[in-house]
């Protein structure tokens, strides 16, 4: 494995990868990347989240077929599933919300930005049919699914997409409606 990137250069440097290499990804990096998962923070610690790592062939294809005909999903050696658990989420986020899907989320960045930071490539996929999804790999109805991601070589460099300017993103002391 070379040298991990440093964080900040990961965050810069990371994009969406949906050309992949055949390569295998090596067990000891799939596990660096789970890990990454499993140190992510999560409210009240809880961590209700679970990871599908989807090797099979065939249950990459009906996954793609679940995601709308994403097909680079299946051109990754294997596709990671993530799911939040409600029951086991701390449930008032802000008085009002559970933070199974909040907390999910937090665990696939991490393994995006550990992914890219050790020369494997990801990419969020939240366009999916979750009962699809669900079907296929036997998750049952109190877990939700979050996201899938492919986690492979990469077999392309995108440019940066655009992000908007702090200032329209970041206020101070006050909400400023434009
Ligand atoms: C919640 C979420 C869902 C996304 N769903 C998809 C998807 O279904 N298919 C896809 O190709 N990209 C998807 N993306 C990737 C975004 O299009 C991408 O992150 C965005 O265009 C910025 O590009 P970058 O990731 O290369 O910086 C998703 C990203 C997020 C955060």
């Amino acid at each position: 494995m070379r040298d991990p990137m440093d964080l900040m250069d990961a965050i810069k440097t990371r994009r969406s990868i949906r050309k992949y290499k055949e390569t295998p990804v090596p067990e000891n990096l799939l596990k660096e990347v789970l890990n990454s998962a499993r140190l992510a923070p999560s409210a009240d610690n809880a961590q209700p989240w679970r990871a599908i790592v989807v090797m099979d062939e065939q249950l990459k294809l009906k996954l793609v077929a679940a995601s709308y005909n994403q097909k680079f999903l299946a051109l990754a050696p294997l596709v990671i599933v993530v799911c939040g658990v409600p029951d086991e989420a701390f449930q008032t986020i802000g008085g009002y919300m559970s933070a199974h899907v909040i907390d999910a989320a937090i665990a696939i960045d991490h393994m995006t930005l550990a992914a890219h930071a050790i020369g494997l490539g990801t990419c969020w996929i939240g366009w999916f049919k979750e009962d699809k999804v669900r079907e296929i790999l036997g998750i049952p109805e109190d877990v939700r699914v979050v996201a899938l991601t492919p986690l492979g070589y990469p077999d392309e460099s995108p440019e940066r997409t655009p992000r908007k300017n702090l200032d329209d993103l970041v206020m101070y002391d006050k909400y400023k409606a434009t």
